[in-house]
């Protein structure tokens, strides 16, 4: 495995590599299951193209993290993320410094305008913007025919599929499940901040959003109104929570939906438990 730590070393890696396609995971690094099996997803992908490499990249977005968030607390322990990569037969791993990605007076910022401004973008003013800069900047620097993310951070999946569709990316998006614990608590790198009695709670969200799911299913919540009631009164069980949002909306233009019957449903949410954030998400076909 190539550990590349700057754009000339990557670029001619790249060189190196000639046509052979490519399979890229974008990632901070604190790489737990989630991670990896975007990594064997990636490998999966790469067969399919007839062999390819796969490639991942570590690195801890400043643009992306808002004053008041984790980004110093950011945990960053790159021996053991390079050994999972290795574990995981990633064949190249780009994982520049902040200086090497931003200049200190760049001037340019990927914004989009649409399903950037709900949900968490709502509760992190400027983070899509950050997301969408890097992951344009990731695009151009690895030049990947194929890029994986987790469908664990959504409206990040939507938007870069809008990305990618308004500014011609020539790249395939593929979105992977979610990997989570036996509990049912989604796998984040953030869940280390959790105190026992939060951590005891927190499988609550994907309980709640299951139920809820289940209950839109079986037809028993007709209207996305009565679901969030649901929904609200199965997540009053986390004392130690508090709810940031809960929405249903449109699974691919994260638009609000007002009746079943006008699109695709998917259940999203976010609490705070202490000061940790937590997100989750569930499809209403999905387990
Ligand atoms: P990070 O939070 O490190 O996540 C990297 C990728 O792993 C994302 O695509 C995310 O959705 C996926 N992931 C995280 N937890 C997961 C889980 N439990 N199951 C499945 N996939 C999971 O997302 C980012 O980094 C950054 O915003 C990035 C895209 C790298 C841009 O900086």
């Amino acid at each position: 495995m190539e550990v590349l730590p700057d754009k000339s070393t990557l670029r001619e890696w790249l060189a190196s590599r000639g046509s052979v396609p490519r399979v890229l995971v974008p990632t901070m690094g604190a790489l737990h299951r989630g991670h990896t099996s975007l990594f064997d997803r990636a490998r999966t992908e790469a067969k399919s193209l007839g062999g390819g490499d796969v490639v991942a990249t570590i690195f801890v977005n400043p643009t992306q993290f808002g004053p008041n968030e984790d980004f110093d607390a950011y945990p960053r322990p790159l021996e053991a993320d390079l050994a999972r990569c290795r574990e995981h037969g990633v064949d190249a791993v780009f994982a520049p410094s902040a200086s090497e990605m931003y200049a200190g007076d760049r001037s340019i910022t990927v914004t989009e305008n649409r399903l950037s401004t709900s949900l968490c973008g709502a509760s992190r003013p400027g983070h899509f913007d950050g997301v969408c800069t890097v992951v344009a900047k990731l695009f151009l620097l690895t030049r990947p025919d194929v890029a994986v993310f987790g469908e664990k951070d959504y409206q990040q999946l939507a938007v870069i599929r809008r990305m990618v569709r308004d500014l011609d990316f020539p790249i395939r998006i593929v979105g992977a499940a979610t990997v989570r614990e036996p509990d049912g608590l989604a796998l984040s790198s953030r869940n280390v901040y959790l105190t026992p009695e939060q951590r005891a709670q927190a499988p609550l969200l994907q309980k709640a959003l299951a139920e809820t799911a289940r209950g839109i299913g079986e037809g028993r919540l007709v209207s996305p109104g009565e679901a969030r009631d649901f929904f609200l009164a199965e997540f009053a069980a986390a004392t130690l929570a508090r709810l940031d949002y809960f929405e249903i909306v449109e699974a691919s233009t994260l638009e609000p939906l007002v009746s079943f019957d006008q699109g695709v449903p998917r259940l999203i949410t976010a609490a705070f438990f202490g000061k940790t954030r937590l997100i989750d998400n569930l499809g209403v076909g999905d387990r």
